[in-house]
């Protein structure tokens, strides 16, 4: 059997858009809805779920060195970022402000607009260079957009669409606690040292989908001690009032429960976590180091191919990297630009092409993990050039 489930005859250089699964993991994920679907009663309700789902978070906490007392789980980090927002929306005044970066994940950034709309609050938006020379650029772009309306800032542990693993710890530590930061670290555990108590952030979302590969729809929210009253998930249910019962508290009881759905994937991260670790012989330090060292690899290629400078600095990029390329000639749409497609259906190559910052310009976003070979990344930019020339 092989480890992975990808298509041998594509090229696929996306993990950060969706992740990637090892077979062993899916099977593992079959076996527990098999357990669950023989009686779902006794699963649910007679303790079987909750004391799974209670493994499962001391194997994440410990993972990502956070206490399991602050860490729920949630589908992902569109979920995750909602879900905090929305919880501080009572404690937001008619002029106070949202912080966002011009990186941020459109679907959180979209969160953080309504939020504030219905609290009378405004989003506000540091720019953030790209290409840029390095980390204290941003951190200075985000410093100056801070003002003393500022209440929360919402910032990538890695960005998007950039690929930049970008100056988390540093902005905690010049902004907590009087400004509230929410660490959307959607590609960080896993693909980068990432460790949730250290960082000092109030909140902390991020996939488990993604770099630790666990099943679809797995990700995490860790929440600080002194921010957990109050805090809801996005979707209330039984936990709220106490209906679901609990004995991690009242943060616990919200988010365990909110309502049916398959918790297949959550059981089974520990899994993934094993999965990856075993196929490298230093275990995570190894796998996290190949990736990241993969990625360069790869970024050196199409820079040389495209005949441009780094547009980052080496020491803020993980396991995806994105290039400028030349602007779409067409134009593009927002989401798909055709030479994505191009890449997809002349040269067999899954890499997404993102519009940035506006139409025509335009990223190209390469990842790397264990199934990718640093021929790969020679494979698409002759591919890349064989496009661009046409
Ligand atoms: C920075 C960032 N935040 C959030 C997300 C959303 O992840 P999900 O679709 O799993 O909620 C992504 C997805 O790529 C992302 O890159």
């Amino acid at each position: 059997m092989t480890a992975w489930l990808l298509d041998p005859e594509v090229l696929h250089l996306n993990h950060g858009s969706f992740g990637a699964t090892p077979a062993g993991v899916l099977d593992a994920q079959q076996a527990i809805r098999t357990r669950m679907e023989a009686n779902p009663t006794r699963f649910f309700l007679e303790g079987e779920y909750q004391e799974r789902l209670d493994d499962t978070r001391r194997a994440v906490a410990q993972f990502v060195g956070a206490d399991p007392a602050g860490l729920v789980f949630v589908t992902n980090a569109t979920t995750g970022v909602n879900s905090v927002l929305r919880s501080l929306e009572p404690s937001l005044s008619p002029g106070d402000e949202i912080l966002v970066t011009d990186h941020e994940y459109n679907a959180c950034a979209n969160a953080a607009v309504v939020s504030a709309s219905r609290a009378g609050a405004v989003v506000t938006t540091a720019a953030v260079p790209f290409p840029l020379g390095d980390r204290s650029e941003v951190v200075d772009a985000v410093l100056s957009a801070v003002t003393e309306r500022t209440r929360i800032l919402l910032i990538d542990a890695v960005t998007s669409a950039t690929g930049l693993v970008m100056p988390v710890d540093e902005l905690v530590a010049r902004l907590e606690p009087d400004v509230r930061v929410l660490v959307d670290a959607a590609h960080a555990p896993g693909m980068i040292d990432f460790d949730v108590t250290a960082l000092g952030a109030s909140y902390v979302t991020a996939n488990c989908h993604k770099w630790m590969c666990s099943a679809k729809g797995a990700a995490f929210l860790w929440v600080r001690p002194d921010r957990r009253d109050g805090m809801h998930h996005a979707v209330v249910s039984h936990g709220y009032n106490g209906g679901w019962p609990s004995e991690g508290g009242h943060l616990h009881a919200q988010f365990d429960w909110t309502g049916t759905h398959d918790p297949a994937a959550w059981l089974t991260i520990a899994d993934a976590l094993a999965a990856v670790e075993a196929m490298h012989p230093e275990g995570w330090p190894g796998v996290k180091a190949a990736i990241r060292e993969l990625c360069l690899t790869g970024r050196d290629v199409l820079i040389e191919a495209l005949g441009i400078e780094p547009p980052a600095p080496a020491d803020m990029i993980g396991a995806i990297a994105s290039v400028p390329l030349p602007p779409a000639g067409n134009a593009g749409s927002a989401i798909f630009d055709p030479l994505m497609a191009a890449l997809r259906d002349r040269h067999r190559i899954e890499v997404p092409v993102f519009t940035w910052p506006v139409p025509p310009d335009r990223v190209l976003r390469i990842s790397a993990h264990l199934y990718n070979r640093s021929d790969d990344y020679e494979l698409l930019a002759k591919a890349l050039t064989t496009e661009l020339a046409d």
